[in-house]
């Protein structure tokens, strides 16, 4: 016995103290209840197949969503995800240049600013409270003469000529996946790749109500799916796309090589090149 107790052996107060934990959780809870604000109008959006934007949420929406994705980030993202796309980490290290697309607050734009200091970044979102967000994050992080952050949709953003572009989070809430994917490959250079970074969950329905699923498919209620159906074309994938539907979207928007690189229980990585 080590003479502490077992809380203190399993350090739970991570999960409540700790916003550099992946095991942080505060971030899970205030997306729950500043999503459950919508229950109203998205009650009445379900009887319309309206859809109810991400941007028409409550303001905790957005600050919750960064305190959840952001511990997963900094634990994976440098030391994991990029390093199991192809070739990837050398461009970044020698000098490359990056979107963020879907950025939201730009927690994952910043941190690959912070670790690849010859790159340059940009974030989109079509959001434009999170944008202002964002940049305030930027200054605070001192970072600010490497990255900007712009108001654009996926499928409008004007940079070209990208080694890389990200999507963390961000294509299954959107209503023209294809069109965003096709845009993609339009805005990437020759050897260009595409990270698609998406919340974990097998094909089938049945593979998914584990504890990780549940709680998307409960945010996929309140959040994604009426995110997706407030937009053109309205796909609608929600949180639980899974492999088969992802690949089905990145090759018809004209990608020819698609793999799942890497995953931990919250997310999948795939990479999508020409
Ligand atoms: C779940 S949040 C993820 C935000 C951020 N990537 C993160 O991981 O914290 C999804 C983001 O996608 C953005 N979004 C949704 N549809 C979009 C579109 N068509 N074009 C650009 N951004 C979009 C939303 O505004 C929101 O910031």
């Amino acid at each position: 016995m080590s003479g502490r107790t077992f809380y203190e052996d399993t350090r739970c107060d991570v999960a409540l103290t700790d916003e550099k934990s992946p095991a942080y959780l505060p971030g899970a809870f205030l997306v729950a209840i500043s999503a459950l604000r919508a229950v109203p109008v998205i009650t009445e959006k379900f009887l319309t197949g309206e859809g109810l934007g991400w941007h028409e949420h409550d303001h905790g929406v957005f600050r919750g969503t960064e305190l959840f994705f952001k511990p997963g980030y900094a634990a994976n993202l440098v030391s994991s995800w990029i390093p199991s796309l192809n070739g990837v980490e050398a461009k970044l290290k020698a000098g490359a240049k990056v979107a963020d697309v879907g950025c939201g607050l730009g927690a994952s734009t910043i941190l690959m600013t912070q670790a690849y200091p010859h790159s340059t970044f940009v974030g989109y979102d079509y959001h434009d409270k999170s944008i202002e967000m964002a940049r305030e994050r930027a200054v605070e992080a001192g970072v600010s003469d490497r990255v900007k952050f712009e108001v654009a949709s996926a499928k409008e953003y004007s940079g070209t000529d990208f080694d890389l572009i990200t999507f963390f989070d961000s294509l299954h809430d959107m209503g023209d996946t294809v069109g965003a994917a096709a845009h993609v490959l339009e805005s990437l250079n020759a050897d260009g790749t595409w990270m698609i970074v998406e919340p974990y969950a097998g094909d089938r329905v049945e593979d998914n109500p584990n504890p990780v699923g549940r709680i998307y498919y409960s945010a996929s209620t309140l959040l994604c799916t009426p995110a997706s159906l407030s937009q053109e074309v309205g796909l609608a994938l929600g949180a639980q796309a899974g492999e088969a539907r992802m690949r089905e979207v990145v090759t018809r928007g004209g990608f020819k090589r698609f793999r799942r690189t890497t995953e931990t229980p919250f997310n999948i990585v795939y990479e999508a090149k020409r």
